[in-house]
């Protein structure tokens, strides 16, 4: 695996393997890597040539400085997964060499960019939305990979891929779980062991909304989610949306695709979760 720190670089790279008709899959990180970042690149080497990974932490997205500032570092555990799992290249550009020269845009996400993770992360999605565009135009990648974990993001980033008439598929993947059922992420890390049992819990409220659909309604089982959730967590939110547009849902009839998201706090570390509540 090369490591490459610089676009130009990178660029020339990617020109090598464009020339000889690669197909080129992206997956972009902020590091920490685990199990679910594995799964992306491993997706990505089964339906491309070569794959690219980024371990990038991108300061424009963290809206409390606190959180970039305690992000946690573990670049050489990470560049050891990726080499192992078979990247061809890890692009691990220094920030503000990334942003010399790159124009920040604002962008109107419409009800994307108003509900959940816009409403409780103000200028969370401008940064996401900033450095993927960016990323895109180095890397170029026929095929990207996002997990469904963060549906929000998944949703600005097609978006995005759309606004900027960019000829990329963006790969939806699955949610890789913990046996509990915990969502694996990188602030998992951070909770102790107790913490980390007690955090499928996020989970076991999720599938309680998706075993009921057919007795209760959309609002009723978020009352119940919450109250179940607030015995041992701080709820942030818990929506039942549908999919596609983000509009909240009154009546199951509203929506071909309801799903539900949520964000609890746990030992100060936030956690967030959804699933399809399609039967
Ligand atoms: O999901 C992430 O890790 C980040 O938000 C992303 C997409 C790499 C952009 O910094």
């Amino acid at each position: 695996m090369e490591r490459i720190e610089i676009k130009e670089k990178l660029k020339k790279a990617i020109q090598i393997w464009k020339s000889k008709k690669y197909k080129i899959g992206f997956v972009p990180t902020m590091g920490v890597l685990h199990e679910g970042h594995k799964e992306l690149v491993r997706r990505s080497l089964l339906e491309n040539d070569k794959t690219v990974c980024s371990i990038f932490v991108n300061p424009l997205q963290f809206n409390k400085k606190e959180d970039l500032d305690n992000y946690p570092n573990t670049l050489e555990n990470d560049l050891e997964l990726l080499r192992n799992v078979g990247c061809h290249i890890v692009f691990t550009p220094e920030s503000d060499v990334f942003y010399d020269g790159v124009k920040i845009n604002k962008y109107d996400f419409g009800v994307l960019g108003e509900v959940m993770e816009a409403q409780f992360r103000p200028g969370h999605f401008e940064g996401v939305a900033t450095v993927v565009k960016e990323l895109f135009l180095v890397v170029t990648p026929d095929n990207a990979y996002f997990g469904e974990k963060d549906f929000q993001q998944l949703a600005i980033i097609k978006w995005l891929v759309k606004l900027e008439k960019l000829l990329i598929q963006v790969v939806v993947c699955k949610t890789v779980r913990a046996e509990s059922g915990l969502a694996l992420s990188s602030r998992n890390l951070r909770l102790s062991e107790e913490g980390q049992l007690t955090a499928s819990g996020v989970y076991d409220a999720l599938i309680f909304c998706l075993n009921n659909t057919s007795i209760f309604d959309p609002q009723t089982l978020v009352e119940m989610a919450i109250a179940k959730l607030e015995q041992r967590f701080e709820v942030e939110y818990f929506e039942i949306v549908d999919e596609d547009s983000f509009e909240r849902i009154e009546k199951w009839e509203e929506s071909k695709y309801p799903r539900a998201f949520v964000v609890v706090h746990l030992e100060g570390v936030r956690l967030i979760d959804n699933m399809s509540l399609n039967p």
